[in-house]
């Protein structure tokens, strides 16, 4: 039995996932909310206490083990998942391997070497003439000897072999100064010190450990303006964050962090009692930087340089933002990565806008009242992107308009929160004066409302018969309807009749599962609603812009049906027959397949998936009913 096994073996999945998750027991298994998405009206989410194992039927879609259940809960890796459980349960984990431990003890013997180094470079700081010099500038940066010995700055001196010579001496090999990213060789095999004439920053983990430095220059003809540790056994930048040790406190008391992209900066504040900074390693954020911080503290702000970072550059492309930075190409705040990030954390992720050109170590020594306020009126990261995209733009041009919602749409579906979702979807419309549900259909891969309360089931889980009765991906059948409808928006009345005779409702925007096809349907109804002005000429003039050239494509699509006229209405009659049939097709394989997924024993009845069966199988039944009335009547 794997230590993996023993645990699940002696914990209850049940009692883990109670913890966050009100559990109620139905059959042999117990039902309540998600806690990984919002909701409140289904409780799709089941564990399976015979399995050990638990699923969300509802939007996540996703299910596991106990390790799993952890590991998102509270968003650990596996190894961290493993410690915890493990303790739980009450189980010794096993020592490490032999090669695992030798790793140990060399991560531990640089990390001597490290924190030897930050002896030596303080020293050169503090007592050599070059060093002196390099205080003088770091005070002329306002930056005073508390601080200073706070983060242990120190100074490398103009030397090829100033620390090869100082480690050597006591008894450290030219190898292990290598190892330890101190050091540097050359082709020839020589090796000299990496960090020369800078000042040095010494970078540690979060609880406090040597990791690596990083060294600014002080002559300014020097490059690069900043040079760090190579990666090692201790150091990996991405997965660092400089300040951290010193600011841990602060950010849990003051729940938030601020994150800053200078070394400098995370000084100056930190001086100025803004200890709740840290900053990046000169890289885009990545997800470990943000899950190292996730633990204290789910308010995250950034405070980006507005140029640098790329933040404008990153809105005008990727591509381009890389092109535009020329020093350090993976300098780029990524927003849709950033986005990804905060639903999978479940963070409060906010930029904090910055006075043009100033950083944040000069705006504090302007005015540290200043700073409070800029952190305090930071935005949420997609109010400060559709800000940035809106600004000095002609908002009456409907070109702009669709731009913006074009790159705004695709962040806005990134939010996990349904209801945060609606709300930035109203904040865009209501700026960029845009009727709020044709954004909702502006971006093509948007789920649509109907889909979402379903169980939305991956592709490859499905049975294969799913892709022959979903509708394929240029929607024939809605095309066909809607296309008719725009040539001819007349033809509703008759169509409705005939739905009605067949005892079924009459046409309706939610009989489209995509939400272009609904915008459309309603702008069609209203213009058969209003006698001013001719029903085609009121589409005309009312359609949004950015569904005019879907309704040209399907106005298109309804020209080349062969149909013919008299004939007309019953098509159309049976093809928005045949797509209410899709749908509850579709939504009856999702919930067989749900059937399949639980176990034998269970009482099916318990779950909440058994009246909608019922329902859609007797819709299902009638539909098909009125399909036939349709046959008989031509016959
Ligand atoms: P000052 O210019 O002295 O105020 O320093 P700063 O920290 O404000 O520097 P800057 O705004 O130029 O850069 C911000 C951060 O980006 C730095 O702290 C580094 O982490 C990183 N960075 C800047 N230039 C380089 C570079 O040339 N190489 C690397 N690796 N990182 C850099
Ligand atoms: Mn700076």
């Amino acid at each position: 039995m794997t230590v993996v096994d023993e645990i699940k073996a002696r914990l209850d999945i049940v009692d883990i996932v109670s913890e966050n998750v009100k559990l109620k027991k139905s059959g042999k298994n117990y039902t309540g909310f998600c806690p990984f998405h919002s909701n409140t009206k289904t409780p799709a989410f089941v564990v399976f206490s015979d399995t050990g194992t638990w699923r969300c039927f509802g939007q996540c879609n996703e299910g596991g083990d106990i390790f799993h259940y952890v590991m998102k809960r509270e968003g650990w890796d596996f190894s961290q998942t493993l410690k915890y459980l493990a303790d739980r349960a009450g189980i010794q984990l096993q020592p490490i391997t032999p090669e695992q431990h030798a790793a140990d003890e060399a991560g531990e013997r640089q990390r001597q070497i490290l924190d030897d180094a930050v002896i030596f470079y303080r020293h050169q700081l503090a007592n050599t003439p070059d060093g002196q010099r390099a205080l003088e500038y770091l005070h002329q940066r306002n930056l005073k000897g508390e601080i200073l010995d706070a983060f242990g700055i120190g100074y490398a001196p103009k030397s090829n072999d100033a620390l090869l010579n100082h480690f050597k001496s006591r008894g450290f090999s030219e190898e292990e100064l290598v190892d330890s990213g101190l050091e540097s060789r050359r082709d020839s095999g020589q090796v000299f010190d990496r960090f020369r004439n800078r000042i040095m920053f010494p970078i540690r983990t979060a609880d406090g450990k040597m990791a690596g430095f990083g060294g600014r220059i002080l002559n300014p003809d020097d490059v690069p303006k900043f040079m760090n540790s190579p990666q090692t056994l201790v150091f990996d930048k991405g997965k660092l964050l400089y300040g951290l040790s010193a600011a841990r406190k602060a950010i849990r008391t003051q729940n938030q962090v601020v994150i800053v992209e200078g070394y400098l900066d995370v000084l100056a504040l930190h001086q100025a009692g803004f200890t709740n900074v840290v900053s990046p390693m000169g890289t885009a954020l990545t997800e470990e930087q943000l899950r190292l911080v996730k633990g204290l503290t789910r308010r995250i702000v950034l405070a980006l340089d507005p140029d640098s970072a790329g933040m404008n550059a990153t809105l005008r492309g990727l591509d381009a933002a890389r092109q535009a930075l020329d020093h350090a190409t993976d300098r780029v705040f990524d927003v849709r990565g950033l986005m990804h990030q905060e639903a999978r954390l479940e963070a409060d992720i906010r930029v904090a806008s910055l006075p043009d050109g100033m950083d944040p170590d000069e705006v504090v020594a302007r005015n540290p009242d200043d700073w409070s306020r800029i952190v305090s009126e930071a935005k949420h990261i997609i109010t400060h992107v559709v800000d940035t995209l809106v600004s000095g733009q002609d908002l009456e041009d409907p070109r702009v308009k669709s731009e913006i919602a074009a790159q705004v749409i695709p962040l806005i579906e990134d939010v996990a929160n349904p209801i945060e979702r609606d709300s930035y979807r109203q904040q865009l419309a209501r700026i960029i004066k845009v009727d709020e549900r044709a954004l909702a259909s502006a971006h093509k891969k948007t789920p649509t409302p109907r889909r979402r309360r379903q169980p939305d089931l991956k592709k490859d889980n499905l049975p294969p018969t799913v892709s022959t009765i979903k509708s394929s991906p240029d929607l024939p059948l809605e095309k066909y309807i809607v296309g008719s409808l725009l040539r001819d928006p007349e033809l509703i009345y008759r169509l409705d009749r005939e739905l009605q005779m067949n005892g079924l409702r009459t046409i309706a925007e939610d009989d489209f599962p995509d939400a272009d096809f609904r915008n459309i349907l309603g702008v069609i109804h209203k213009a058969i609603d209003q006698v001013q002005i001719p029903p085609l000429e009121y589409i005309a003039n009312n359609l949004p812009e950015i569904l005019m050239i879907l309704a040209d494509e399907i106005r298109l699509t309804a020209d080349q049906s062969d149909f013919q006229k008299t004939r007309h209405v019953e098509e159309l009659h049976r093809a928005v027959i045949r797509l209410r049939k899709n749908i509850v097709n579709e939504s009856l394989l999702q919930l067989r397949f749900l059937q399949e997924e639980t176990p034998a024993e269970t009482n099916w009845r318990d779950l909440p998936y058994q009246s909608l069966v019922i329902q859609y199988s007797q819709l299902r039944d009638k539909l098909d009913r009125a399909l036939d009335n349709i046959r008989i009547h031509e016959a």
